[in-house]
């Protein structure tokens, strides 16, 4: 009788031991580790003990420049329960650093094509900055060929996996990457204008801080709308319509408006060769899967920058200030009133993003 109780006890202990190692290495989901379905320890089980409510989101290329970062302030978002990192290479390694972070959210790696499907699985915002970045010399549209591929097969992935999931696509030549995705999930019929964004916001992260150095202010106070798209003279600041409203001399707005078209390739330059924006870019990646997941919760009145679909201008795409809800980009806002040196910049502006969204388009449908 001692003896069995002993060994009962014995296996119950075991059985606890099992499923504590479990529980530990779940977030590693690597299939070295042998974890399958019949398991004690299921992936709904492990999100309900670890997880605290809120949103399911996945970052595509989480162990790269922008991934890491993006990953970190992600995990430390109070509004995500659930972070999936995918990745081709290093996503264990990434996911195992981040999950010893003692935040609500839950993080899980995956790695390669055989795991998109699973990271994908239940999604409700997919961050995309995988790809290629620029060195020295190099414009965005010189990554087109390698990375339409990447944004192609991991739209096909979101697609099949998690229609319904808000994207925020970040991968350059975003003017071209974004009518990709569109055209993807056209061909797949799950194309939800609202749900697709091109993530334009370092644009406006640049223009707060160079415009606030100007004015001698906080950047914090200062809110400057940046329309058009994501790459050199499509990137469009709107000095005039400023906040707090400011003037600026023509010299002035010469300076700011050079430098914020130009001050990705500020960082490729300074980086001499070691990459694009990555820190920078996380702050502003998650300055705006912020804003979606304020959105998706119902917040009234979240207003950001975005490349999306548009009727403002006769481009079927084109960046300007979105209302963000439960749907996505519920309300695409007008341009306002420009000065006659914004009305000629939107003049050049659409001249190179017409071109570049008929190449992403080109691109899926050759
Ligand atoms: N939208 C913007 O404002 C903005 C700003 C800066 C950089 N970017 C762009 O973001 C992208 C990433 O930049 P980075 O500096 O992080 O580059 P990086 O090379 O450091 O990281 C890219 C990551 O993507 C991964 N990757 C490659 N192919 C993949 C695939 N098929 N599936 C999943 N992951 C894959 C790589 O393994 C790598 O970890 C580049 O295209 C860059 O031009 C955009």
């Amino acid at each position: 009788m001692f003896y069995e109780t002993l060994a009962i006890a014995g296996r119950k202990k075991e059985t606890e031991a099992n499923q504590r190692i479990a529980r530990i290495a779940a977030h590693l989901q690597l299939s070295n580790l042998q974890m399958e379905e019949s398991s004690a320890l299921r992936r709904a089980e492990c999100r309900a003990k670890g997880g605290s409510p809120g949103f399911k989101v996945a970052i595509l290329g989480a162990a790269g420049g922008i991934g890491q970062p993006l990953a970190m302030l992600m995990k430390m978002n109070p509004l995500v329960s659930v972070l999936h990192l995918y990745d081709v290479v290093n996503s264990p390694g990434v996911t195992a650093d981040l999950s010893h972070m003692d935040t609500g959210a839950v993080v899980r790696g995956f790695l390669g094509q055989q795991q998109l499907e699973s990271a994908l699985t239940g999604m409700d915002l997919v961050i995309i900055p995988a790809g290629v970045p620029r060195k020295p010399g190099m414009t965005r549209d010189d990554l087109f060929n390698i990375n339409a591929g990447i944004v192609k097969t991991l739209c096909e992935g979101v697609a099949k996996s998690c229609p319904n999931a808000i994207v925020n696509l970040i991968s350059n030549p975003v003017n071209s990457t974004v009518p990709i995705a569109a055209e993807v999930f056209k061909k797949a019929g799950t194309y939800d204008p609202k749900r697709l964004l091109g993530v334009t916001t370092l644009d406006v992260v640049r223009a707060n801080t160079f415009v606030a150095e100007v004015l001698g202010l906080d950047p914090r106070e200062v809110n400057v709308p940046v329309v058009g798209g994501h790459a050199g003279v499509t990137i469009l600041p709107l000095l005039s319509q400023v906040k707090p409203p400011s003037s600026f001399t023509p010299e002035e707005t010469e300076y700011l408006t050079n430098r914020i078209q130009n001050g990705g390739t500020e960082v490729v330059e300074a980086k001499a060769g070691a990459g694009s924006a990555t820190l920078s870019m996380a702050y502003a990646a998650v300055k705006f899967a912020d804003a979606c997941l304020r959105g998706l919760r119902g917040d009234a009145g979240i207003v950001e920058c975005a490349f999306v679909a548009s009727q403002v201008t006769e481009l079927p795409f084109f960046a300007t200030e979105v209302r963000l809800g439960r749907t996505g980009a519920e309300e695409v806002f007008q341009l306002g009133p420009l000065n006659e040196y914004e009305r000629f910049g939107l003049e050049k502006a659409k001249k190179e993003l017409a071109g570049s969204i008929q190449k992403g388009v080109a691109f899926i449908n050759k």
